[in-house]
């Protein structure tokens, strides 16, 4: 018989039908097996009678988790056996129906897993969670914060292609250019002896993809940041990455604020945004009056509801790391605020050289960075200047770079907001661990798989590598 899913059994009231998925819970009231049927759309309750010998005999043998096939009759629950939400009153979703089993088949057994996974699973172990996800993730919370996830990332990309932008796939593999952070290495075994790095951001590829004309790019791009982790970070992550051409940092910051707005209006309409348009502060102020460039400016920290959006401009285009040595606050290709190029070209008060960067700013939360670029060579030259490094370094790490923009590069800018920080602000959840299907520990482990791992001596000898054994 054709498979019903969960959610559609209510338009089969009086008919057999067949479902599929798993054994949710089984109450065994002795001569009455009631179980509870879950698949990817919901879930129901399903009653074994003694008088049905066939499907009595599986009912009391099956139990959690196990995978099966049930056919019944779909029956309208009595008056008083509807199942209804104890707080709201509401009828739950299947409440009012019940199936008569007629028979169940077994496709597959299953252990009795390590954890429930019913309940909201915030009480186990997160080693645990996150070395048997595949279980975890049946778990109805992070069913939902996994699926209202694809929900963000499809609005994302319904919006950008609406308003005429082109998503571009750019490479993993790429040429190792220091931006930030620690990059991911990954050895050529064509050229033993030289290395790709994985992308900290598509950036330099999208503002490559402005020279190539496309005028407006975007992709929902995985990131790799080797870098401690936090609950605001993974070592690997997703941005929706865009650039444009011929673009001023006020339209990007009003399309940004207007998508942004669409967003919570379409799929959180129980979400309150604190204040539209969304408030502006230079970093300066935001130092000043929160000491902080990613301000908490909600009216009330307890309302899950509460969305406060900020905008913080003008970041200093430099900053002294721990060590005292120069890097750019933000990245190397910002460009420099036209109150400022005076300045900045003489070399002088370098430190107090802003750049037109912005930040979208979330409950406390950076939600995203962006700038307008450089696009001549000569400034761009004078920035690597600037963070002392030397000529023959720019033309080794960025020479692909300075001769792009010596063909015609057209002035641009973009933005990238972070998708994990996005999906957990609005799924209400404490860290982005939980809007990651298969997330890594602390450690940049993931436990489910094992990886970091040993890889073979084969495998070394063809990359030429060898490892220096540990004292
Ligand atoms: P930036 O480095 O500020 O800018 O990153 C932009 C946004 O990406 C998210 N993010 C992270 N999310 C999870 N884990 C991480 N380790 C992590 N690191 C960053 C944040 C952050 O605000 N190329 C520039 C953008 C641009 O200039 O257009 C960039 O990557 O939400």
């Amino acid at each position: 018989m054709q498979r019903t899913y969960i959610k559609d059994l209510k338009e089969h009231v009086g008919k057999e039908i067949s479902i599929s998925g798993w054994v949710d819970v089984r109450r065994d009231h002795g001569k009455l097996i009631f179980i509870d049927f879950r698949d990817m759309s919901g879930k129901v309750q399903a009653v074994a009678l003694p008088s049905n010998r066939e499907a009595h005999e599986v009912a009391n043998k099956v139990r959690s988790e196990w995978v099966v096939t049930a056919t019944g009759i779909v029956n309208k629950r009595p008056e008083k056996m509807i199942s209804k939400n104890k707080e709201t009153g509401e009828i739950e979703p299947n409440g009012d129906i019940e199936i008569e089993l007629k028979k169940i088949e077994v496709l597959n057994e299953a252990q009795t897993p390590p954890f429930d996974v019913r309940g909201d699973g915030r009480d186990i172990n997160e080693e645990s969670r996150l070395k048997y996800r595949y279980l975890d993730l049946r778990r109805p919370r992070m069913q939902a914060n996994i699926r209202n996830r694809d929900k963000i990332i499809s609005f994302f990309r319904n919006y950008m292609h609406n308003t005429g932008f082109v998503e571009i796939e750019t490479p993993i593999l790429m040429k190792g250019t220091p931006e930030g952070s620690r990059e991911y290495v990954v050895p050529s075994r064509l050229e033993n002896g030289k290395f790709y790095v994985l992308p900290q951001s598509p950036q330099q590829f999208k503002q490559m993809s402005m020279v190539a004309g496309f005028e407006k790019y975007f992709q929902i791009a995985r990131c790799f940041r080797d870098e401690d982790t936090r609950g605001d970070r993974q070592p690997e992550f997703t941005q929706l990455d865009y650039e444009m051409s011929f673009i001023t940092q006020e339209e990007i910051l009003t399309f940004t604020e207007t998508m942004f707005i669409e967003l919570v209006k379409t799929l959180y309409p129980n979400k309150k945004i604190t204040n539209t348009p969304f408030p502006r502060l230079t970093y300066a102020e935001s130092m000043k009056q929160f000491g902080s460039d990613k301000p908490d400016m909600r009216k009330d920290k307890n309302d899950k509801d509460e969305l406060a959006f900020a905008w913080i401009v003008d970041f200093p285009m430099f900053e002294k790391d721990e060590n005292g040595n120069m890097q750019a606050a933000h990245h190397p290709f910002c460009s420099i605020k036209e109150e400022d190029i005076e300045k900045f070209m003489a070399g002088k008060d370098i430190m107090s050289v802003r750049a037109n960067s912005y930040d979208l700013v979330l409950n406390g939360y950076e939600l995203s960075s962006g700038s307008i670029r450089i696009h001549k060579a000569d400034m761009q030259q004078k920035v690597f200047e600037y963070l002392g490094i030397s000529p023959e370094e720019q033309q080794k790490k960025f020479g692909h770079m300075l001769e792009a923009f010596r063909f015609g590069t057209p002035p641009h800018g973009g933005f990238a907001p972070g998708i994990d920080r996005t999906v957990m602000i609005l799924q209400n959840e404490p860290n982005i661990r939980e809007v990651i299907a298969y997330a890594k520990t602390g450690e940049g482990k993931d436990l489910m798989m094992g990886a970091p791992s040993e890889i073979g001596e084969r495998q070394f000898r063809e990359l030429g590598i060898e490892l220096r054994k540990k004292k």
